[in-house]
């Protein structure tokens, strides 16, 4: 028998990232739990934003957003960019982060970020808390340490699990890994 609770969102663990956005004039970065992927082609991802984060005018106002992965050295950054806001705050200095220069979208990305993906806004949802964005990702920025026969896969990144910040540790298995047993 299990026992019966309150309904709320309990998926865990959730990719921790910091969202950066904005353009030459004013940009911010953001820590965000709640992102998500949703389609392969074209690639595009969602985050939710809470109406009332600094970044919220930011994002819609450009249309544009990069999604920095955070590995283990970067948790500190992103729990500040998650505790301060760009309202009163120069995150990017706060954090000890670095702007690096947009490609194909004018915000700038995390420098430091093992990964980071450029996005173009192509819908936005609202829900009564959250809006929605949902990204395009025109263009991946991997640093060269995270390339593994030619494609990205960095270690150690962070996620957010009821309320604490952890890495992934164990292998459990690889994709696939059952139907390769069975063909033994
Ligand atoms: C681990 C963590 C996860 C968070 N996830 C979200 C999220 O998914 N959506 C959101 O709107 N805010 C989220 N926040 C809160 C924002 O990062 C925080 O309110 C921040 O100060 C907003 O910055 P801004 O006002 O400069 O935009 C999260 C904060 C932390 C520490």
């Amino acid at each position: 028998m299990k026992i019966q609770l309150k309904p709320s969102t309990c998926l865990a663990p959730l990719p921790a990232v910091i969202v950066t956005c904005g353009d030459e004039s004013e940009n911010n970065a953001l820590t965000l739990a709640w992102a998500g992927t949703v389609n392969s082609e074209p690639p595009i991802v969602t985050i939710s934003v809470r109406y009332n984060r600094h970044s919220f005018p930011i994002i819609e106002r450009t249309g544009e957003f990069t999604v920095n992965l955070i590995d283990a050295p970067l948790t500190r950054a992103m729990d500040i960019c998650g505790v301060t806001s760009g309202k009163d705050t120069d995150k990017f200095a706060a954090a000890g982060i670095t702007r690096g220069k947009g490609i194909k979208v004018k915000c700038p990305h995390v420098e430091e970020s093992p990964l980071s993906l450029e996005c173009k806004v192509i819908k936005r949802v609202d829900l009564p808390t959250h809006a929605v964005f949902f990204g395009e990702v025109l263009n991946v920025l991997a640093r060269e340490e995270v390339i593994k026969n030619g494609r990205p896969a960095p270690e150690r990144l962070v996620a957010y699990t009821n309320g604490s910040y952890r890495v992934a540790g164990d292998v459990l298995g690889t994709y696939g890994y059952t139907l390769k047993e069975q063909k033994k």
